[in-house]
């Protein structure tokens, strides 16, 4: 595997799940693949379940790891091409990825979405250039677009706690003081649509998501009907994603004191199917869920997270047998 962003770059999503799962049992028994191979992990933006789960995945592996913090103590980087140098960036993306690229063997990226220009971002401009010019495989570490080591742990933690074959899955936007960007809802519809189950989608209108991403899935935009009989509830925000209205990419649509009622709470838990809580975490309580709901025997948000460490095992592992 050369480079990882999308659910289908894994292959056999069932085979996957299996290997996740042979890690879990021994994160140790492939700790000689990664000797004398090294990671770098570049962070545009901050992060604590990406930094810590990835750099423990990489150990598992018997990897050396570097760490880049592109905003903490580099240069800071121009992204664009064809721009006259003259502001706070001295260095271009363009020199410094392939200098990066003669330090290590695999690069982990971090970068997220501007939020201002729509084709930019969904472009995947800054993975594409490091794909292009550091001559190593490059992974996403949650990019302008997407977000795949999160969706991957996901799905692996949806397996270990369903209870039917066929579990619904509703994916429901919540609010959120400030503008997010799409990519953890886009990996998750992406890989939920690859995998077996029942899957909705529940946003006020205007949070309309790619159609590359939400594909067929079912978009229900009353929220009680979406978690009628819902096995797994997952919260997340998004701003607008600009398909319905290119003008607002990036923005929030409605001021969000006026949205508290999408805030999963004790009584949207009641319609589902004793539905389990999930979010990505990190999450912002009494905003996107109330204190009960995520404190309960019920949520998922802490297997969720310790999940990270095993698909980001799973997908090195795959990238360092490509090496050989
Ligand atoms: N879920 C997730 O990616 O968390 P961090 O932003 O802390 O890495």
């Amino acid at each position: 595997m050369k480079s990882f962003l999308n659910v289908q770059d894994l292959g056999d999503l069932g085979r996957a799940l299996a290997e996740a799962q042979e890690i879990k049992r021994d994160r140790y028994k492939f700790e000689q693949l990664g000797r004398n191979k090294t990671l770098l992990m570049v962070f545009f933006n901050n992060s604590l379940r990406t930094r810590l789960s990835t750099q423990k995945a990489a150990l598992n592996l018997g990897m050396n790891v570097i760490v880049l913090d592109v905003n903490a103590g580099a240069w800071k980087l121009e992204t664009e091409r064809g721009v006259i140098m003259d502001g706070d960036k001295s260095e271009h993306l363009l020199e410094a990825i392939p200098v990066m690229g003669s330090y290590c063997d695999v690069i982990g990226i971090r970068s997220f979405a501007g939020l201002t220009d729509r084709a930019y971002d969904y472009a995947e401009t800054v993975f594409n250039q490091f794909v292009q010019y550091s001559g190593r495989p490059v992974f996403a570490m949650e990019t302008a677009t997407v977000h795949p080591l999160q969706a991957f742990a996901d799905l692996i933690t949806i397996e270990e706690h369903k209870k039917v074959a066929r579990p619904k899955v509703v994916l429901t936007w919540a609010p959120h003081p400030r503008s997010l960007p799409q990519a953890v809802p886009n990996s998750f519809a992406q890989w939920m649509n690859a995998a077996d189950v029942d899957f909705v989608i529940t946003q006020p209108e205007g949070y309309e998501l790619d159609p590359a991403f939400v594909q067929g899935a079912r978009v229900e935009y009353d929220q009680m009907k979406a978690f009628e009989g819902a096995d797994f509830i997952y919260a997340k925000n998004w701003s607008c994603p600009g398909v319905t209205s290119p003008e607002d990419y990036g923005k929030i649509l409605h001021d969000y004191h006026t949205m508290m009622h999408w805030t999963v709470d004790a009584e949207h838990m009641s319609w589902t199917n004793n539905a389990h809580f999930m979010h990505c975490l990190p999450v912002r309580r009494n905003m996107i869920v109330t204190d009960d709901v995520i404190e309960a025997p019920t949520s998922l948000v802490i297997p969720e997270a310790a999940n990270r460490e095993i698909s980001a095992t799973v997908v090195l592992k795959r990238i360092l047998e490509s090496l050989k």
